[in-house]
């Protein structure tokens, strides 16, 4: 999920990205991406865009002590989650577009998920994951498909609209698997396949999520950027109470359970 500035700056947000997102809404994708990449005792592994970490710390417990596994982020508040979860791991805070690597460091295995919609420079970021990958690595890169073909979270946008405007979703901006495709081979990557995964996801609890996913597409709004700390808040809780319809049309006796489809591509160096 994007993490919107002045949320970031909260201490809590990563806690409750963790806490309530992580492993309903990530961590069975992180669990999809490592077994595509088919991990190998001893390994080197790379994380970018970590968040809070659960592609690596799957990775860690995968590998069990063999390997090495590197999570890297541009956000020092994720990291701060993830370094109390799993100090084991070298966390580093860094941008996808320079990578904060030693001297000639690469991995056999680079994953990012749902990170790269988010680079300012996709271009040099793809070319960072290259220069990352060893010989014979295995790369593997989640982006979400674009919200229209998500009904849910289509829905709760469009409510938000209501308030705030058209909104662009840096989540979902990057949802055309060709351009991945085309993405990765440009910058040189070899056996490059994009394949599309569609999942139920289900919260026993659908308020956290609605809260944060309101709170980013407030966020990213150009109006809601224009707005001080307090008024964000006042049209946050308005856009939550407003989405009460769309939420019970996802409700089930265990929470709410809606489909989410992502582009898995992996490559090789
Ligand atoms: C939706 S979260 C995904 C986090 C994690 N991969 C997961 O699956 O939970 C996107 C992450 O991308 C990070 N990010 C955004 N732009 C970045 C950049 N230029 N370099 C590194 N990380 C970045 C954000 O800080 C955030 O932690």
């Amino acid at each position: 999920m994007t993490l919107p500035s002045y949320a970031m700056n909260q201490a809590t947000f990563p806690e409750m990205y963790e806490r309530w997102l992580v492993a309903p809404l990530f961590q069975p994708w992180a669990d999809m991406t490592l077994e595509e990449v088919r991990l190998s005792a001893g390994d080197r592994v790379l994380d970018i865009a970590c968040g809070t970490g659960i592609v690596a710390r799957v990775a860690r417990k995968r590998l069990g002590e063999t390997g090495y596994i590197v999570g890297i982020d541009v956000s020092s508040d994720m990291l701060a989650v993830a370094r109390a979860t799993a100090p084991d791991i070298d966390w580093r805070e860094g941008n996808a577009n320079a990578l904060p690597l030693h001297n000639g460091e690469q991995f056999a295995v680079v994953a990012c998920q749902q990170g790269l919609q988010f680079f300012s420079d996709k271009t040099v970021a793809a070319a960072q994951m290259r220069r990352a990958l060893a010989p014979g690595g295995r790369l593997a890169v989640s982006t979400w498909r674009p919200d229209d073909e998500i009904p849910f979270f289509r829905a709760l946008r469009g409510v938000a609209e209501h308030y705030l405007g058209p909104i662009t979703d840096l989540r979902y901006s990057f949802g055309e698997a060709a351009s991945l495709e085309a993405l990765l081979r440009d910058a040189g990557f070899k056996d490059v396949r994009s394949r599309v995964l569609s999942r139920t996801m289900r919260f026993a609890d659908g308020a956290p999520l609605l809260r944060m996913n309101t709170m980013a597409l407030v966020g990213m709004s150009a109006a809601g950027k224009a707005m001080d700390d307090q008024q964000r808040k006042r049209v946050v809780d308005d856009i939550v109470s407003e989405s009460g319809p769309v939420m019970e049309l996802y409700a089930d006796r265990s929470g709410i359970a809606f489909e989410l489809s992502t582009n898995l591509a992996t490559a090789r160096a």
